[in-house]
């Protein structure tokens, strides 16, 4: 595990939205050189930015036409080059953003692959052998390409699926996984990846990272092998470049070779439950002042993958990212701070996703770049009250999406004035984060206290005890045995030990020294 992903704290950008440099309407590589020390001030070291490649944009750049080639509208290879190099001139990271699973229906690959002639990609997508022929369950396309057969599909219908084979190939066009043609592309995934690592960026998120080998692979054996191959040739080539994989199986992602894999929200899954649950219509949502919600409900399912993996890897818990709903649109500002407050205090590496520093709203708009109801997380980032809220000097118009114009509209500058404000408590847990070495080992967390019936609960990394009441009820816990408290490291809200008790103010969280 390369050293420096044991501290790292990720910002995660998505770059037509995040600042403007050109005044053309969208985002782009000097814009995010402009901001980094903003990133650092905040107390991230460590950036994850979405697609920057050449691409249609039917997926928001997830469709990608050339792997080698960034996208013009956000600037070219040497400002990019700049970016890495910037990035690293104030002793940060940055991963890109890998798509090993599907290329753009665009890709030159494809268009090769499509032609009736044999040639050295006709293998490289998942191609059947009779144009009338179904693809066995998997998603297709049929009555496109001059080829006689049908093209299987990772996504959406612009992302026919690459080629790494099928575990128990039935079919004469199911190929094996060590087949040569599937090999050609799990090489051809080497050599994008060397291609980037030697420009200087630092590793990879990887896009739906357990989509490759396709049936039966219901355990991912298959989808592993190629990841193992691929780590393999990292740790001998590249042993400071980090992998962190969209997945939500860190006990299958982790023995895969990744060195971190995300908690995703899925409806009702245990992530879900914490910030973005509505349960018969109603919020439900841990951290929401009102719900009856235990943390066991996110525990039970958290530990359980925890404990399998915390030698090797890190499991990694976000505030967002580009594919979920913002979560100010389920909590207010204090819920937001006693999320984050725990999601910062967690095992894993933390990923901030940009805007939700200041609680940034989800709005509802019309589809963009095959959004649908994602492109109201990923409007342009408010960085004050001039005009575009300082992301764009275009017109309004011409802008990628439209920027929050409601009263409410949080932005960076207004907050940074105010030491109550979300993103004031955002820097000032991350700095603890920073600066306590327990909050930075992997395998130290003990839930102390959580109770199926209480809405409080307590966990434990080395010498620091938190202790999180989301209620709008004073709770009052009893000495239940812990070493006595030295010091209160950080606070939202009120929190004491008095009498033999740990007394919770309504909606509190406060780390203690023990
Ligand atoms: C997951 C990405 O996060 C999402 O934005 C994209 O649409 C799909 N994978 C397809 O690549």
């Amino acid at each position: 595990m390369p050293a420096w992903i044991k501290d790292a704290i990720f910002y995660e950008i998505y770059p037509q939205s995040f600042k403007d440099s050109n005044g053309d309407g969208i985002g782009d590589f000097n814009g995010i050189i402009e901001k980094l020390d903003y990133i650092k001030e905040l107390g991230c070291n460590a950036i994850w930015m979405n697609p920057c490649y050449d691409s249609p944009f039917r997926d928001a750049g997830y469709d990608v036409r050339d792997y080698k080639k960034t996208a013009a509208r956000y600037g070219s290879m040497e400002d990019i080059v700049r970016l890495f190099a910037e990035v690293h001139k104030r002793d940060m990271h940055i991963l890109l953003d890998l798509v090993p699973g599907h290329t753009s229906e665009e890709h030159p690959w494809f268009l090769e692959s499509s032609k009736v002639e044999e040639n050295e990609y006709t293998d490289r997508y998942i191609w059947t052998d009779k144009w009338f022929h179904g693809a066995q369950g998997l998603n297709y396309i049929a009555g496109e390409a001059p080829r006689d057969g049908v093209y299987v599909l990772n996504y959406f219908k612009c992302q026919p699926a690459l080629n790494y084979g099928f575990l128990h190939p039935e079919e004469r066009w199911q190929k094996g996984i060590e087949d040569p043609a599937c090999v050609a592309t799990r090489e051809a995934l080497k050599d994008i990846i060397r291609f980037w690592l030697d420009k200087g960026c630092d590793g990879f998120r990887v896009d739906m990272a357990d989509s490759l080998v396709k049936k039966d692979d219901e355990n991912k054996s298959g989808t592993s092998v190629v990841w193992k191959d691929i780590r393999r040739m990292l740790d001998e080539e590249y042993p400071e470049a980090a992998i962190v994989s969209e997945w939500n199986k860190p006990q299958v992602a982790i023995p895969a070779g990744f060195h971190m894999d995300f908690f995703l929200d899925w409806e009702g899954n245990g992530y879900n439950l914490l910030m973005r649950n509505v349960e018969n219509g109603r919020n439900n949502s841990f951290f929401y002042k009102d719900s009856d919600r235990s943390v066991l409900d996110f525990f039970e399912e958290y530990l359980e993958k925890y404990e399998q993996i915390k030698q090797q890897g890190h499991y990694c818990l976000i505030t967002g990212n580009h594919d979920m709903i913002r979560a100010a649109y389920y909590l207010d500002v204090r819920e937001l701070k006693l999320a984050y407050a725990f999601l910062f205090t967690m095992p894993g590496n933390p990923f901030l996703y940009y805007g939700d520093e200041i609680g940034m709203h989800y709005q509802n708009l019309p589809t963009k770049e095959g959004g649908y109801t994602r492109t109201g997380s990923r409007t342009p980032m408010q960085w004050d009250d001039t005009e575009n809220c300082g992301f764009s000097t275009a017109s309004a118009d011409k802008l990628y999406l439209p920027v929050d114009k409601s009263e409410d509209a949080p932005s960076v500058a207004s907050q940074e004035k105010d030491k109550d404000s979300l993103l004031s408590m955002v820097k000032e847990i991350l700095a603890v984060r920073n600066q306590e070495a327990d909050l930075r080992e992997n395998a130290n967390l003990e839930l102390v206290y959580a109770k199926r019936e209480e809405r409080s609960f307590a966990y434990r990394r080395g010498n620091l005890l938190m202790f999180c009441n989301p209620s709008g009820e004073e709770s009052v816990i009893e000495d239940f045995g812990l070493p006595d408290i030295r010091e209160k490291v950080f606070a939202v809200g009120e929190a004491d030990f008095v009498n033999g008790a740990y007394r919770l103010g309504e909606q509190s969280f406060v780390m203690w020294r023990i």
